[in-house]
């Protein structure tokens, strides 16, 4: 059974998910109206990996005799500045994402609820994982700057990068 707290907490990381992922799909059509496929089928599969986060989230609250909340969603910028603007967003969010998932964590601590704390190791490995990929693909954006061959060469790099997430 899930405490109310831990149940409201919960469901803020639901809304939180379901939010990265409209974040994340309007980053998509906007690349894709630019021209950068690589980038744009990156952030489709982010956009749906995000969405994989909330359902999870979900059952989990289902599943423990709580009630998992589909509340409205912010919504997303309609269009994101440069590359370089679009993946500081992203790094940054998923920054922001983390901290969340830690704070959470604190919360079932502090409530002892030792199920949905290791429920949640997976959410903070995740974190890792998203927070690495993210400043990866920020560096090499950083080295290329608004120089147009190197963009196409990145676009083309982080479409091998969705071809080789999408097969583990
Ligand atoms: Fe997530
Ligand atoms: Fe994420």
């Amino acid at each position: 059974m899930l405490t109310k707290k831990i149940e409201q907490a919960l469901n803020e990381q639901i809304k939180i998910e379901a939010e990265s992922s409209q974040i994340y799909l309007s980053m998509a059509s906007w690349a894709e109206t630019q021209g950068f496929e690589g980038v744009a089928s990156f952030m489709f599969a982010h956009s749906d990996e995000e969405r994989m986060h909330m359902l999870k989230l979900l059952k989990f609250v289902n599943e423990r005799g709580g009630h998992a909340i589909i509340s409205t969603l912010a919504a997303p910028p309609i269009s994101f500045g440069s590359f370089k603007e679009m993946f500081q967003s992203l790094f940054d969010h998923e920054v922001m994402v983390s901290q969340k998932i830690n704070d959470l964590v604190d919360v079932t601590l502090k409530e002892k609820d030792y199920a949905t704390h290791n429920f949640l190791q997976w959410y903070v490995s995740e974190q890792i994982e998203e927070e690495a990929l993210a400043r990866n693909i920020l560096d090499k954006i950083n080295l290329i700057g608004d120089d147009k061959g190197g963009l196409y060469l990145f676009d083309n790099d982080v479409k091998m990068l969705t071809a080789t997430n999408s097969q583990v």
